[in-house]
């Protein structure tokens, strides 16, 4: 079908940022409006795939004509995805936080005058695509992303090798770029055999152009 080339295609896409508690108030979190993440799931859903997004909170609607599950934490993030499986195609956007506090507190932490600051102490989360990457459920094609703030080339074929995918597609996100939270985005396209440096364009557009690269390698 040359108007649905991913007809019959599953894809999973992971979107925006997670939340890891604190307490019941209060959490960190990575930096992710969602925008990239959201376009990619449209752009597959465009081309005939059906496609989960399984999206951390973020304050965008959720895209036309994908199934859209809403979590919060990097283990919900990993158990929907897990959950998506079997797939065809694996596109992880998110920002999923490195870590989470230990042990998040049932209450909101008070503030007594005069006592000490309370400090928190973190653990390692899930890595999401590493998890994907290795899985005996691998989808055909897994796709990471990478935003650095420096070194982006060698950064993303670590990243690549590390995590078991086929393709990372790696960003500057040094505050100078705009990038972050912005409507644009200058990506490299990192693959085990070669680099691709594509041009200033909305994420819009490197979501259709994604969309297309992942449909030409379910056409061979
Ligand atoms: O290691 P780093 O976070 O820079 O890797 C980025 C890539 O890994 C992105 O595709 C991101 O969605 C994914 N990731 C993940 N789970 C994590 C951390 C990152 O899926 N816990």
């Amino acid at each position: 079908d040359g108007e649905k080339p991913l007809k019959g295609r599953n894809a999973i896409v992971t979107s925006g940022p997670t939340h890891e508690p604190i307490d019941p108030v209060r959490y960190i979190a990575n930096r992710s409006s969602g925008r990239q993440g959201h376009a990619i799931a449209a752009a597959l859903a465009k081309l005939g795939a059906e496609v989960t997004l399984v999206s951390g909170p973020v304050a965008i609607a959720d895209p036309v004509g994908v199934h859209t599950v809403h979590v919060e934490r990097a283990e919900e993030m990993r158990d929907a995805v897990l959950a998506a499986l079997p797939a065809d195609i694996a596109v992880m956007v998110a920002a999923v936080a490195d870590w989470r506090v230990a042990s998040a507190a049932d209450q909101k932490l008070k503030k007594h005058p005069g006592e000490s600051i309370p400090t928190l102490a973190l653990t390692e989360n899930p890595d999401i695509l590493k998890t994907v990457g290795h899985h005996t459920m691998r989808p055909k094609l897994v796709i990471g992303f990478a935003a650095e703030t420096q070194d982006v080339e060698s950064n993303a074929k670590a990243k690549l090798e590390r995590k078991g995918a086929d393709l990372i597609v790696a960003n500057d996100v040094s505050p100078a770029t705009g990038i972050m939270g912005g409507s644009r985005n200058s990506v490299k396209l990192i693959r085990h055999d070669s680099v691709e440096q594509w041009p200033d364009l909305t994420k819009e557009e490197v979501a259709e152009r994604l969309a297309a690269l992942v449909a030409k390698g379910f056409h061979a």
